[in-house]
């Protein structure tokens, strides 16, 4: 490291203990989920098992709480929960990704860990060039700079980023998110040898292909895996309209399923089906562990949070990463359930069987709390609506005749209120994460989710029940225990 980049890092170091009891001491931090120490997150990368451990990294810029030149943080777990935090694993501090460390993820080699990531470099008239580049530790703790494999192809402009490496039939490949130079958001397709020389097989999918339709100006992130026989492929387009329910916030990530043939480069693939419906959720990244189980991080936040004040804001830090969820295919569709390490988190455990709503609203005595976890299983319903209000300002409701699941929370720039919908057939059961200043919500075992964060007064602990009708339901609930900082 050159001496300007040394005191770059130290300087981190000075900002993270300035700031630090003004970030502990915020009664929104949370606490079960991996946030920045100070100074912005953004998308989860390089998500890894490495030598019996989890690793996850994260954008980050530690300087402010908005976007800027951005670094890649790092934390490491033995059990999904309980984090440790890492020293700085990229900086940007080589001409190739001087103006960032941008996305990208991590794969193991002969028992090192390779990082592919996307440099970005802005002229001075801020022109962006992008560089897909390679990283190397022996540790996964150190990483070696190997600088840039990949160069822009023709035919795309310089939003090209975001590398996602497997391994398939004695090959690496890597998808990029893309856009072409008229303007379409893609996921282009390589593949190499030996992990340094790389070959371009052309788009497997985009805007304006395979009977997509317009579909965004880019497409960031992108994620491809074969699960349970079928093939995905996750990313996060940019430009998409709102349609009724579906892509209400500004940028959108999901998912398309269908059958890939890495040698014709092609992929048979269906409608594009949205991972979460809530307010902040984007740039999900995946990855398989020993148990062959895919688990999935996404980033709690969206571009346009990033320039609404947020309250944890003046404490100098902002964002976070959800919960870990386990994906499956089933029936057509990808389901997402939190991992089972969360249970460790489990304290107080209260459970009511066979509890009937009705007409008024209702509390349960040992159902309240500012960090919970909550299920409600649905036995009976005879009811118009049934809704779970938590706290002042965030209900969640079922509506019968719409079909329809609504999330409601309170504005963070007044005192209005807001909504993301879903249309969802019948509701059996609800399974709610709370922490102090986010809300994620799993139905049906995983079918939907919504993720979002919330600002409530900081003490607020009253959950109340309200139906229109009578729904019969068996209901669990327990504290849950602070493991992050
Ligand atoms: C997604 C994204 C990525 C990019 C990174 C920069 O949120 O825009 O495409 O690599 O953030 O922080």
């Amino acid at each position: 490291m050159t001496q300007s980049n040394l005191s770059n890092t130290e300087a981190i170091y000075n900002r993270i203990d300035k700031y630090r009891d003004m970030v502990t001491d915020d009664p929104y931090r949370l606490h079960y989920h991996l946030m920045p120490p100070v100074g912005l997150l953004n998308d989860p990368n390089g998500l890894v098992f490495f030598k019996g451990k989890y690793h996850v990294f994260y954008q980050w810029n530690p300087f402010e709480t908005a976007h800027g030149i951005k670094y890649w943080g790092h934390y490491i777990s033995d059990d999904l929960i309980h984090w440790e935090p890492a020293p700085i694993a990229l900086a940007p501090d080589q001409w190739y990704d001087k103006d960032g460390c941008y996305s990208g993820s991590a794969i193991v080699h002969n028992g090192k860990m390779y990082l592919f990531y996307t440099g970005n470099v802005k002229d001075e008239s801020n022109n962006r060039e992008s560089y897909q580049c390679m990283a190397v530790s022996e540790n996964g703790i150190s990483f070696e700079k190997k600088g840039p494999v990949i160069h822009i192809p023709e035919g795309y402009t310089s939003h090209f980023r975001d590398p996602k490496v497997f391994y398939k039939d004695n090959l690496w490949y890597m998808v990029i998110g893309a856009q072409t130079i008229e303007g379409n958001g893609e996921v282009v397709l390589y593949s190499s040898p030996d992990l340094e020389n790389w070959d371009f097989l052309g788009p497997i999918a985009g805007s304006n292909k395979n009977g997509l339709g317009e579909f965004g100006y880019m497409w960031e992130c992108p994620d491809l895996f074969t699960l349970h026989g079928k093939d995905l492929l996750i990313f996060s387009p940019q430009g998409l309209e709102a349609e009724g329910y579906r892509y209400n916030n500004v940028f959108q990530s999901g998912y398309l399923a269908g059958d890939l043939d890495l040698h014709g480069v092609t992929f048979k693939h269906g409608t594009f089906d949205e991972l979460d419906r809530g307010f902040d959720f984007y740039a999900p990244q995946t990855t398989n562990d020993n148990d062959g189980r895919r688990i999935l991080f996404g980033w709690m936040g969206n571009a346009e949070t990033c320039d609404t004040p947020q309250p944890t804001v003046r404490n100098h830090w902002i964002h976070a990463l959800t919960i870990p969820r386990q994906l499956e295919w089933k029936d057509g569709k990808l389901y997402q359930r939190p991992v089972e390490e969360l249970e460790q988190l489990r304290e107080n455990g209260v459970n009511y069987t066979g509890v009937e709503f009705r007409e008024q609203e209702k509390k349960l005595e040992g159902v309240k709390g500012t960090v919970f976890e909550l299920q409600i299983a649905i036995t009976e319903w005879q009811a118009e609506s049934f809704s779970v209000n938590i706290g002042h300002n965030n209900r969640l409701i079922y509506n019968q005749s719409k079909k329809t699941f609504t999330f409601q929370r309170k504005r963070f720039t007044d005192d209005t209120v807001e909504y993301r919908h879903c249309q969802l057939d019948t509701l059996e059961k609800i399974h709610l994460f709370k922490d102090s200043s986010s809300i994620e919500v799993f139905l049906n075992n995983g079918q939907e989710v919504f993720s979002s964060r919330v600002f409530d007064e900081p003490d607020t602990k009253e959950i109340t029940f309200s139906v229109d009708g009578t729904v019969t339901a068996d209901v669990y609930r327990w504290n849950l225990k602070k493991v992050c900082e």
